[in-house]
Formats: C-alpha cells, structure tokens, sequence
C-alpha cells in the first residue's frame, strides 16, 4: 500500500515518535511505501506532500514538534474541500491514511471514513482530554513541565513572600492543572469542571500566607469563577469552533492582591508546554501507538483509532474517541482538595 501520514491540530511532544514508528515498521515489517502530508489536512487538501522514508525519519525519536507541520484546517468547513481532498489522494495513488490528531483532527478521520476513505487515527493532545484512551503523549511531558516550572516558582515566591498565580493549558479539561498542581505541592489548583468561589480562593490564599510559606495557585486557562464568564483572550473562533483560553490567570491574581493585601503574581507557561523533547513515557507510548497504527492499517482495520488501555493498547472505533470529551472526575477533584490553603 502507499499510505499518507499527517499531523493535525495543536502539535505535541511525540508526534516525531509516532511517525517514526509508523515508517520504520511499515516498510521494514509490511513493505509499504510512505507519503508525508503537510500541515494536517492541509496536506491532502491542497496536496502539499514531502517525501516519508527511513531516511526521513532517522533522528527524529526526541525531537519536539512534528516533522509534517500541522494546521488547524478543517475540510468540512471548506466548499468542495472533502471532493479535493479525495481527488488528490487518487492523484498520488494515496490507498489509505494515517491521521496523527486530537478531536479536531479525528472528528475528520472519522467522517471521511464515513465516506469511504481509508483511515487509521493515533490520538494526541497535551490536553489528555481523549476519550476510549487512558492517556495521550504529549500530556506526560506538558505536566513535567508545569511540574519544573511550579517547583522553581516555590522558592522566588518564599523569597518575596509572593503569592504566584500559575496559569496552565488544556482548554476544557483541567488534566494538566491537576496532575502538574498534585506533583508541584500547588496550595490551590482550579479546574474549568468546577466554578470556583473567588473568596474561597482568597481565603486558602491567606491561610497559607499565615503558615510562613507562599502560596503557588495553579489554573487551568478554563477554569471559571462562580459568577463570572469564562475570561476569553478575545472571541474569534477558529475552523473548529474553538474560542482562544487565557486571561485567568491575571484576572485571579488582580482579585487575590486586591483581597489578600498580598502582592500576587501570573506566570502564563502557555506554548512552552507543548515544546521541546518528549519525555520518556511520551516517547514509549508514542512509539507504540505508532507500531499498534501501521498494523491496523496492515489489517485493513479502517476507521479505527489505537488506544492505550491500562498497559495494553487497543483499537476502538473512532467515533468512540471523539464522542464525549474526558474531563478530570469530581473524585479526582475532591482527593486533592486536602492539600488546598495548607
Ligand atoms: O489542545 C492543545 C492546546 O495547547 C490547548 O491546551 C490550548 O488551549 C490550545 O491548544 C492552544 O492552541 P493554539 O496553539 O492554537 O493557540
């Protein structure tokens, strides 16, 4: 076969990994032939292709990044674009896909599977918000360096005995703010699954203010106040819908400063979470998401995506993936609410 491989949506520690997997076994194990498609579906749509041998993927297991670029672009919103997208694939003799993505990106797998188009998906995303999957690569190395940047943030803040607002990503799921707040001793960690009370917020602030330690409050760039909107950096959308996050954090510490007297401050990491070389566990997991594809697709097991279950790794039905978004569980929440002012 002569199978595309492309990355969409926001890119993430391991994608080079996953590739890697999928050439290397691909056609040392199955004799398959390789195109790499650019930009996610940008790549089949306006047929932006690069050349995906072994050579082309020597070297490439820690890097950051995706070697094939990637776009938020989304066929389905264009005229026409799924037509061309098909003509294209007939043009390069192209017999089936893998699609490295999140939501975004496998919500189009799945709907051109629908339609007939052969198609593998690997799921991705810092934000490890995928359903049918325990984990997403990408996610490991984005609370490491959350994790890094909370444990350095502890002693400037107990220098200046500073309150320190630490704003992290993960759009709807509070997964990253509550793994990187739990490993980093955060005081206070807010979720966007849980509106938080503003005084309460201030309260535990203060308390730990009196235990003659700073307090570090981490949130996740969803998180929302009780009476509030949703704090949006501004309201354009992009082919998927999505509005950008962020702003929470400033807002958070203006109110603690303004109610504790105590001077707060923000550090937004922002896209420094998604940067830079994956840690081992994302590089193991990828790997091996990327082998479980390519024999998938060996199989001819399309519209399936590979999915990691306890130790093992499955294949699920795309739809499963992205059918419901997996957010952080009220259990997991109220675990780790002992440690909050303390
Ligand atoms: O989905 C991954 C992610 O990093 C989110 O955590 C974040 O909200 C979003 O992408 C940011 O996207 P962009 O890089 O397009 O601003």
């Amino acid at each position: 076969m002569r199978i595309g491989v492309l990355t969409g949506g926001g890119d993430c520690p391991g994608l080079n990994a996953v590739i890697r997997a999928v050439v290397r076994k691909g056609i040392t194990e199955y004799g398959h032939e390789f195109v790499g498609y650019r930009y996610g579906w940008r790549g089949p749509l306006e047929d932006l292709t690069v050349p995906l041998d072994i050579q082309a993927v020597r070297g490439i297991l820690p890097r950051g990044g995706t070697i094939l670029g990637s776009s938020r672009t989304n066929p389905f919103k264009i005229e026409g674009g799924v037509e061309q997208i098909r003509s294209n694939l007939a043009e390069q003799r192209v017999d089936a896909l893998v699609a490295i993505g999140g939501e975004d990106t496998l919500g189009v797998a799945t709907k051109l599977y629908d339609l007939g188009v052969h198609v593998v998906g690997v799921p991705k995303t810092i934000d490890n918000d995928l359903s049918a999957t325990d984990y997403t690569f990408g996610f490991d190395t984005a609370v490491n360096i959350a994790m890094e940047a909370v444990d350095r943030l502890h002693t400037t803040a107990e220098s200046h005995h500073r309150c320190m607002v630490v704003e992290v990503m993960g759009r709807h799921a509070g997964w990253i703010a509550l793994h990187a707040g739990m490993a980093g001793g955060a005081n206070v960690i807010l979720l966007p699954e849980r509106n938080f009370d503003i005084e309460q917020v201030a309260a535990y602030v203060e308390k730990r203010f009196q235990t003659q330690y700073s307090p570090i409050v981490v949130v996740a760039e969803g998180a929302m106040p009780l009476e509030g909107q949703m704090v949006l950096q501004n309201q354009e959308r992009d082919a998927f819908g999505h509005v950008r996050l962020g702003g929470i954090g400033q807002w958070l510490a203006a109110e603690l400063e303004e109610r504790t007297g105590k001077e707060s401050r923000t550090v937004v990491l922002g896209h420094i979470q998604r940067g830079g070389t994956p840690t081992a566990f994302d590089r193991v997991l990828a790997t091996r998401l990327g082998l479980h594809a390519i024999d998938a697709a060996n199989d001819g097991d399309w519209g399936k995506m590979v999915a990691l279950r306890g130790t093992g790794i499955v294949r699920v039905p795309l739809t499963e993936a992205t059918a419901e978004l997996k957010t952080v569980p009220v259990d997991r929440y109220e675990e780790v609410e002992v440690f909050f002012g303390s």
